[in-house]
């Protein structure tokens, strides 16, 4: 068993009968997302919410009973994955495209977990480049903005086109490097027009699952 599936079929021992689940994106969540389906094959009563088109896709066609973000009264649980992540819970998301809605199922689960392979836990965040989703109407000046900033923006691309999120808009990925000011790139980030939103998810998480050659461990947020 890969480092990813052991993190995740250990996330996947937090879910219970008759919950509200949100499901995350990436090759991680990839088999938790497996996992459910399992689980709904067994009798499972499980509500899911996908955050991104992929998501919904890979659940679909393991039956799993899928609902809007508005179709549900809560979310019990989110389990993602995360591309870059410190001990004090400061993570970089969005490595597949998918942060907005994986922002937003975070912030109306009741309980956050990320799973990931031992690689993603860092003692600073920054290596990773941050994706930032932006709004296409004036792209460019907003990328001219960022530049001044000393933020270097690189447009996120696909097939030679620029990479459309599920929301129709853009992702540009901030080369900052490992020790950026994380607390005002984040202030900054969000005053910025045509900033729909970063990929900085601080202190948004409950408990991080880390798969190793050994185990997978369970490291707990203890300020949240
Ligand atoms: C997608 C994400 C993913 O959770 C993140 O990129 C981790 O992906 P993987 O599990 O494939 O490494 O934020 O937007």
């Amino acid at each position: 068993m890969n480092k990813k599936e052991k993190a995740a079929l250990k996330a996947a021992e937090y879910i219970k009968d008759n919950m509200v689940l949100g499901l995350g994106t990436g090759s991680t969540a990839y088999y938790l997302i497996q996992k459910v389906g399992e689980l709904v094959g067994k009798g499972y009563n499980l509500k899911c919410v996908a955050t991104s088109e992929s998501t919904l896709k890979i659940a679909r066609d393991l039956n799993i009973p899928l609902f809007s973000p508005d179709e549900v009264d809560h979310i019990d649980l989110a389990i993602d994955g995360v591309d870059e992540i410190d001990l004090a819970f400061n993570a970089i998301k969005g490595g597949g495209g998918a942060l907005l809605r994986e922002k937003i199922v975070a912030s109306l689960s009741k309980k956050v977990i990320w799973i990931m392979d031992d690689s993603k836990l860092v003692s600073t965040i920054g290596k990773f480049p941050l994706p930032v989703e932006i709004i296409r109407y004036g792209y460019k000046q907003l990328l001219k903005k960022l530049e001044a900033l000393g933020f270097n923006p690189v447009l996120r691309l696909n097939h030679g086109e620029a990479f459309l999120t599920d929301n129709g808009n853009y992702i540009v990925d901030l080369h900052l490097g490992e020790g950026f000011n994380i607390l005002k790139t984040k202030e900054i980030l969000d005053g910025l027009v045509g900033v729909v939103e970063s990929g900085l998810f601080l202190n948004l998480c409950d408990l991080i699952i880390v798969g190793s050659d050994q185990e997978a461990r369970v490291i707990i947020n203890k300020n949240k």
